[in-house]
């Protein structure tokens, strides 16, 4: 097995200085504006929305999330949807407040999280009847583990969602994959974060023996969602920088270089794929 990195120390941060520039579920991944006036607020909502039309839930389902962040997804599909919901997350601080959030919306009883790594922990197999990975798969040093895993989990005509940042094709990773930018979101704001080309994770469904079902572009999307987070920061710069001077600064500096690169360098697409047999 490929080593796992012990990283993103981002993650780690203290969560309020999340709660200043996402929206108020806290969702660390692309939006859907489906209408000029959306706000971040309710085209994140749109792309709970999306994720659960795209993965076929009608309510009750038993569902994973592989990297849940601070529990957007789970306490989504939990409270809207009766969901039973497991997430994953190897970042400590963020199961607090997941837990706290699942009391308050009285669904403790249906989303549970586990601290530790996908590749590492033991779960059920065919356990599951669907599986998410929201902008978490960036972090994981081996698709194919990751993808072998997911369909060993998923029940048999259960669904997987991956949405993903990609390089746009091979030749641009390989021009871009060890400029400054990639190496500071990589090293300094991550620990371990490897951008790869969308052909690179279809062959890691194909090989898995996954069918694949839909690939959405959803770059457009991810760039004005990036640029709501950048305005956030920027009116919360003082508060930030309470927990630690320049925080606000070099965020924004991150923000930026995610989204100079859209459509040149980089796209986002949501990538759906179903374990046929
Ligand atoms: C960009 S955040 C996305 C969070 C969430 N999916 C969302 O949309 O808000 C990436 C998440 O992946 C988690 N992560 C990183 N490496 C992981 C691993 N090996 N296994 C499971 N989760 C991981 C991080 O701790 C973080 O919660």
């Amino acid at each position: 097995m490929t080593a796992v990195a012990d990283t993103n120390q981002h993650y780690d941060l203290d969560p309020d200085i999340f709660g200043q520039f996402l929206d108020p579920l806290r969702k660390y991944s692309a939006a859907r504006y489906d209408a000029e006036h959306d706000t971040l607020e309710s085209a994140q909502r749109n792309k709970l929305r999306f994720v659960a039309d795209r993965l076929g839930l009608r309510g009750g389902e038993r569902l994973l999330d592989v990297g849940c962040g601070w529990g957007s997804l789970i306490l989504y599909m939990a409270s809207e949807l009766g969901c039973r919901t497991t997430g994953i997350s190897p970042a400590p601080r963020q199961h607090g407040y997941i837990a706290e959030q699942a009391a308050a919306r009285g669904v403790a009883e249906l989303v549970e999280t586990k601290v530790g790594h996908f590749e590492r922990l033991d779960l059920p197999a065919r356990g599951f009847d669907a599986v998410t990975l929201l902008g978490s798969i960036v972090h994981m040093p081996d698709p194919d583990e990751v993808f072998r895993r997911a369909k060993t989990v998923l029940r048999r005509g259960g669904t997987l969602y991956v949405s993903e940042s990609c390089f746009r094709n091979t030749a641009t990773r390989t021009a871009f994959d060890d400029r400054d930018g990639t190496g500071f979101v990589r090293e300094d704001i991550f620990g371990f974060g490897e951008l790869r080309p969308l052909s690179e994770l279809i062959a890691a469904a194909e090989n898995a023996g996954f069918s694949i079902t839909s690939v959405d572009d959803l770059t457009d999307d991810y760039r004005r969602t990036i640029a709501d987070w950048i305005a956030n920061v920027d009116a919360a710069a003082a508060r930030i920088d309470a927990h630690g001077p320049g925080l606000a600064a070099k965020l924004r500096h991150y923000l930026e270089i995610a989204n100079a690169g859209w459509g040149y360098t980089t796209k986002h697409y949501a990538l759906v794929c179903r374990n046929a047999r």
